[in-house]
């Protein structure tokens, strides 16, 4: 298990990475990445959304391009800070400080559930894909983008000391273990490093 899947040192870490966040996230996820993920999701303005690991906003920014309200949760304080500059602290957003692995929302709330950049941090990956197929209603869909294994084995060793990486093998294991059905994955990048990222797709049984 890496380093940073380890939710007080994820903490610490974005305690100092949120000051620079924004500047440094678009060389690995950036808005065509997210629109191509945005196309795999059936939302509607009314659609209940929720964003797991929001960050700064920039899935959540994503999402209300399609709907009129988010749900926004992260376990770090400062990494909401900087989400509140953006989208203040009531409107259309309503942010939750909390964990991934423990939602404070009831079974069958959401529609959809997206989660962009997160899961690499989670120390108990399946077990977090669990607790957001028991938010999603019947059918609803979750969405959920992470880093891909990198294919040299010496990288990919140094990659995983540092937090999760996968492939779409693992990807299909865990959403399978977890209870997801239609699952698919789409490998996405920016140009000069185009299957960085994994995004994986499935839906709650009805
Ligand atoms: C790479 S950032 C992604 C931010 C945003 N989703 C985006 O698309 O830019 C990862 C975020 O996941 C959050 N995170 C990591 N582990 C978490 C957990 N167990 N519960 C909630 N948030 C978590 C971190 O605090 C961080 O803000």
């Amino acid at each position: 298990m890496g380093i940073l899947e380890n939710k007080r040192r994820a903490r610490l870490f974005y305690k100092y990475l949120s000051r620079v966040y924004d500047r440094v996230n678009p060389f690995v996820w950036n808005e065509e990445m997210r629109a191509e993920a945005l196309d795999l999701l059936d939302l509607e303005p009314g659609s209940t959304v929720l964003d797991v690991g929001c960050g700064t906003g920039f899935g959540t920014a994503g999402l209300l391009e399609h709907v009129d309200h988010v749900h926004a949760l992260d376990q770090s304080p400062h990494q909401l800070e900087q989400a509140y500059r953006k989208f203040g602290k009531t409107g259309p957003v309503s942010f939750h400080l909390g964990d991934a692995e423990r939602l404070p929302f009831a079974t069958n709330t959401f529609d959809v559930v997206w989660s962009s950049g997160s899961i690499e941090y989670w120390p108990q990956p399946v077990r977090t894909l669990r607790e957001f197929r028991r938010v999603l209603v019947p059918g609803g869909q979750v969405l959920v983008v992470g880093p891909n294994n990198p294919e040299n084995t010496v990288l990919r060793k140094l990659a995983n000391a540092i937090m999760l990486f996968y492939d779409v093998e693992e990807a299909d294991r865990m959403f399978a273990a977890a209870g997801f059905e239609d699952v698919e994955h789409v490998r996405m990048g920016p140009s000069y490093e185009p299957k960085v990222a994994i995004t994986t797709v499935g839906r709650a049984p009805e």
